[in-house]
């Protein structure tokens, strides 16, 4: 009996003790409960402490801990640099972090049948064959896993013959070659200098010239900058580095087995020999130093003074060599191997806290042909300091007004396969909910000033941003990276702004906006376009891209990285947060104007035959005006805008969001299925280059020599009326609802 007294007298005082605890609870709870501000603060302030919270400091860690090693596509190191992002991603606070994967055709070099390039002699002797590898650079002699240069995707074959050398391989050296020097490259092997365009651009052109093999090399007049030193004293091109790089024409389709879908375990794949964009030709790049060699011997016409490179050869076209060697011939060797890979994208989101179902996307590839040390990493390196702030504001319990989604893209260096197959995977889902993509891939091509290639409806968003981040150039100290960027690179049409470029392609946005329409923007540092004539940067896609290179002599002190980072990740931070969008369609309205105007005087270089044949242009130039009228009536709602009201907020965003998608054509623009823009397209004839009206503008392309003119300007009118009906019918979507 007295046990059990005692016993509840225990469970009373146990439950007195929990009740007071509990309430105590509550009180404390109450007490350190966040103040409104904290959950809600404004606006401007959370820009500001994400720019602030971002250090350039950690951009160097995140690229010196991400090139330690290589990170080919397909490979293991490359799934554990995504298993560790995905872990960090995690840390930083995100809500989510996935890896999602897909079987993918990729392209590797067979390690015991090498590639190479022989000069061989009359008898099939091979007397000189290039390099099998680039010397590494030092520090990093003792990798077993340095993909030897290759061309990704290349045919495999043994062909030998005569050379004929094609200057860039473009569709105008082409042409000059066939029309103007009466050259046929048919049953040849033709040598191409990189740069300018597209690598695969060149491949195509030489397939449709009938060569059986294209050698590509890197010619110093494009790959090094008069005065400075190759790697590792400066950061020009060795003479044994080489280009790699993939030369698909996939025209938009991602993985070339699976075009439109996803490469998932159910999909049907095509056999690989119906690939879309293989060429059926062998492909294999070469440096400077073996480039020589070849070229020294080379024959028959004399060039065109603009053919010329820095070497110190004739630059002789062909077909063949020289009379006194002219019985030896060039042989490549060429065993790269395509094969189904298993390849990863890092998927994190931060959910939105009032419209979940609105996308902002921070997409950037992780993957690189060796070290990465500029492309990607110094990319996913930002992307990584942007997402550690964003994360860090969550963990404080902030969370933007819309869901951001970050990707870390796998296998872009084959084709923009990770992030082309993730939009695949949710076209449905990214078609009804995402309002723009920004692209992380490399954040500098150069140290001289800011580039950026956007939709028009990001212009003013790019402007107002650049003046709230500090320039990280000398001699702009506290000036603004808009006054800079304007400085150095000002608009041609108004040099009161800096210039801002159309997109094309070559990067992972592609998919984003050209096929599905979804407002997309990519911003890097870049050179001066003015003075350094060199392509790209001298030792693009190859051993010499480390940390080093950049740490040394592209951005040390990472502030360049810093800036970017800032405006990329301002560019989310508004895009993601402002209550109504901020997205101006009045500019879109004056680049459609512009660009109507450029394409119309282009066809009125044939005057005569508009004429004979009743092309007008009239009624796109109206469904312009439409347009235009149409967005000054948008902006002019906006500023009458009842904020208050959510449902009249989410109407205009609607309008707002749905502009860019307005003009997506659901059947394509002519022979490029995935290429869906009717204003923006990458150029037929360079893949990295964006053309505006590219249906008309590839009617009327060298127009004056096609056959059948009557025919030609058929097609010219159906581009014209397909253009208008478009831009008209997205001028309808921008009325007010009736
Ligand atoms: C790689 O080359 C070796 C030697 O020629 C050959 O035996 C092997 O089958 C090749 N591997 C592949 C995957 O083609
Ligand atoms: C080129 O490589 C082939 C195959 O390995 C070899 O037989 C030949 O002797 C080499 N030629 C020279 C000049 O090194
Ligand atoms: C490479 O390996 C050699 C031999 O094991 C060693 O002496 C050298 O220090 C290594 N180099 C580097 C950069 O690790
Ligand atoms: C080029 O040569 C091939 C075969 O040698 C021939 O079939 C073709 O007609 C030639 N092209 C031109 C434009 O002469
Ligand atoms: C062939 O002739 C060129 C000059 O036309 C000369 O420079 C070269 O040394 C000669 N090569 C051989 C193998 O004789
Ligand atoms: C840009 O800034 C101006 C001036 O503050 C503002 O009126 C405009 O709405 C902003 N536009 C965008 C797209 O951010
Ligand atoms: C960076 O800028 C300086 C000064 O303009 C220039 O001399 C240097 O060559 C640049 N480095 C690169 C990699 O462009
Ligand atoms: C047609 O226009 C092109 C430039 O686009 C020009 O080169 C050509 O001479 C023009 N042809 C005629 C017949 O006007
Ligand atoms: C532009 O709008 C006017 C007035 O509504 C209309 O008459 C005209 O047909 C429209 N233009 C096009 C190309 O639809
Ligand atoms: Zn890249």
């Amino acid at each position: 009996m007295a046990r059990k007294r005692s016993t509840r007298r225990t469970c009373l005082l146990i439950c007195l003790t929990m009740t007071l605890l509990f309430l105590l609870g509550i009180l404390v709870g109450w007490l350190i409960k966040p103040s409104e501000e904290r959950i809600t603060p404004p606006t401007q302030n959370i820009r500001e402490e994400l720019l602030s919270e971002m250090k350039a400091e950690n951009i160097r860690h995140f690229l010196r801990d991400f090139t330690k090693i290589p990170h080919l596509a397909g490979t293991e190191q490359n799934l554990q640099l995504a298993k560790r992002i995905q872990k960090q991603w995690l840390d930083f606070g995100l809500d989510s972090a996935k890896l999602v994967h897909y079987d993918v055709l990729l392209s590797y070099p067979n390690s015991s049948d090498p590639n190479y390039i022989s000069i061989i002699d009359e008898h099939g002797e091979e007397i000189y064959n290039t390099s099998l590898f680039e010397p590494p650079p030092m520090g990093y002699e003792n990798f077993t896993d340095i993909v030897p240069p290759y061309n990704a995707f290349s045919a495999q074959g043994d062909p030998e013959g005569d050379l004929v050398y094609v200057n860039y391989g473009r569709t105008e050296d082409f042409f000059h070659l066939e029309r103007n020097m009466k050259i046929n490259c048919t049953g040849k092997i033709v040598i191409a200098r990189y740069g300018k365009i597209f690598r695969g651009n060149k491949v195509k052109n030489a397939i449709l010239s009938g060569a059986k093999g294209i050698i590509l090399y890197s010619d110093p007049v494009d790959y090094c900058a008069p005065g400075v030193e190759p790697y590792p004293n400066g950061w020009n091109l060795p003479s044994g580095g080489v280009q790699r790089g993939n030369v698909l024409n996939l025209n938009g389709a991602g993985d070339p087995l699976t075009p439109g879908y996803p490469a998932k375990e159910f999909t049907y794949r095509y056999e690989a020999d119906e690939g879309v964009g293989l060429p059926s030709i062998p492909v294999h790049p070469i440096g400077y130093r073996d480039a020589e060699e070849i070229l020294k011997l080379m024959g028959g016409a004399s060039p065109p003074s603009t053919w010329k490179g820095n070497l110190d050869v004739p630059y002789n076209i062909g077909p063949g060599f020289l009379q006194n060697v002219s019985t030896r011939k060039v042989r490549m060797h060429v065993h790269s191997n395509n094969e189904v890979t298993r390849i990863y994208d890092v998927i994190g989101t931060i959910r939105g806290a009032v419209e979940p179902d609105r996308y902002i996307i921070l997409g950037g590839h992780r993957d690189s042909w060796v070290f990465g040390g500029i492309d990607p990493t110094t990319g996913a390196a930002v992307l990584q300091e942007i997402t550690r702030s964003f994360g860090k504001k969550v963990k404080e319990g902030w969370r933007p007004r819309r869901t951001i989604i970050f990707a870390s893209w796998d296998a872009e260096e084959f084709g923009l396969l990770g992030s082309t197959e993730w939009a695949e995977e949710n076209a449905k889902i990214l078609h009804e909910r995402a309002v723009a993509y920004i692209n992380s891939d490399s954040s500098l091509e150069g140290n001289y000033t800011l580039r950026v290639d956007c939709t028009p409806l990001m212009h003013r968003l790019v402007y107002n941003l650049t003046k709230e981040i500090s320039s990280p150039d000398s001699g702009f100290e506290g000036k603004s990276l808009y006054e800079s960027w304007r400085e150095k690179d000002p608009s041609i049409e108004n040099k009161a702004i800096p210039r801002i470029n159309k997109l094309g392609s070559g990067s992972d946005f592609e998919a984003y906006f050209q096929r599905l329409g979804i407002a997309s923007a990519r911003a890097r540092y870049t050179k001066n376009r003015k003075t350094d004539k060199y392509s790209s940067y001298p030792v693009y896609h190859t051993v010499y891209e480390t940390f080093e290179l950049v740490d040394r002599y592209y951005d040390p002190g990472f502030k360049r990285q810093l800036a970017v980072a800032q405006l990329r990740g301002s560019l989310v931070y508004e895009l993601a947060n402002a209550p109504v969008i901020p997205f101006n369609v009045q500019d879109y309205g004056d680049s459609l104007k512009s660009y109507a105007i450029s394409i119309y005087s282009l066809a009125k270089k044939n005057k005569s035959q508009m004429e004979t044949f009743g092309v007008s242009f009239d009624s796109l130039f109206s469904a312009i005006h439409n347009f235009t009228e149409a967005s000054d009536g948008l902006h002019q709602r906006l500023e009458h805008l009842d904020r208050h009201n959510p449902l009249a907020v989410r109407i205009m965003n609607d309008q707002l969001m749905f502009a860019e998608r307005a003009f997506i054509d659901p059947l394509g623009l002519p022979g490029r299925q995935f290429y869906r823009h009717v204003i923006f397209a990458p150029s037929s004839h360079n893949k990295y280059a964006g053309e505006s009206f590219p249906g008309i503008y590839d009617t009327l392309f060298d127009i004056e020599n096609k056959v059948d003119q009557y025919q030609a300007w058929e097609e010219v009118k159906r581009q014209i009326s397909v253009a208008t009906f478009t831009v008209q019918a997205a001028a309808e979507t921008l009325q007010e609802v009736a």
